[in-house]
């Protein structure tokens, strides 16, 4: 039933072409430094990726858009890097900012519910993508997504919005707030979480992000 009094009612939902049109418009339109989700450099992810993955693992940053990860992964001497974002312009921006780097780096423009390459990938890592995903369906898809692009043993590192306190809306879009336990619902048993934290991030302004970090372990899917 819908719930009229819920401050989201009015928002029509977006098609699938005008949710690609907003990110491709944030990335041509605006100064991504001033963005609340910029970070000059991602430490909370480098730190998780350098403890999860050594520099021979195969990583997939998911919804990478301009950040500054592939820049820092291959500082560390991780070879094996794709990132994927929804948005070209968002991906020729870093590819500019690498140069001749960015010959090292794989490349997909793509929405992640489409994602499907015929490879997996030993670490999976999403920070402010999957908190977009505000229906269990498209939850789901993601899960199926990821399940068909990791190995087995392989870890997925997603970082979204805590359901404690974290904000109701990013880039203007409302997003689905998570703790450990609704983690725990949509991924398991095929995942198990290793980890799961909070953590501030301050946005340009000098506001603060609550974030919820979860690290899940891909078992596999079991006797199918
Ligand atoms: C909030 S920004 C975060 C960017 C980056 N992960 C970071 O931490 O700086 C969300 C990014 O995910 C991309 N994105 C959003 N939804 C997506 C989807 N369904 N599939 C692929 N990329 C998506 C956007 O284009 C944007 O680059």
């Amino acid at each position: 039933m819908v719930d009229e009094s819920s401050p989201f009612f009015l928002i029509p939902r977006m098609n699938r072409v005008e949710y690609r049109d907003h990110w491709e418009q944030v990335f041509q339109t605006k100064d991504t430094r001033q963005v609340s989700w910029y970070q000059e450099v991602p430490a909370q992810s480098l730190t998780l990726i350098e403890r999860f993955c050594t520099p021979g693992a195969s990583i997939i940053e998911v919804g990478g858009g301009d950040s500054r990860l592939p820049d820092e992964l291959l500082l560390r001497g991780y070879e094996n890097i794709t990132v994927l974002d929804i948005s070209n312009t968002a991906l020729e921006v870093t590819r500019n900012r690498l140069g001749e780097r960015s010959n090292l780096v794989h490349w997909i423009v793509s929405n992640v519910l489409d994602l499907k390459v015929d490879r997996t990938f030993d670490v999976w890592h999403d920070r402010a993508v999957f908190h977009f995903l505000n229906t269990v369906e498209d939850q789901e898809v993601y899960k199926d997504r990821l399940v068909n692009h990791l190995t087995i043993d392989g870890m997925a590192i997603i970082g979204g919005f805590s359901a404690n306190d974290g904000p109701f809306k990013c880039s203007g879009l409302e997003v689905a707030r998570h703790d450990r336990s609704s983690m725990t619902d949509l991924f398991s048993p095929e995942f198990e979480i290793v980890e799961s934290f909070e953590a501030v991030h301050t946005t340009p302004s000098g506001g603060s992000q609550n974030f919820q970090w979860t690290i899940l372990r891909f078992g596999g899917l079991g006797d199918e």
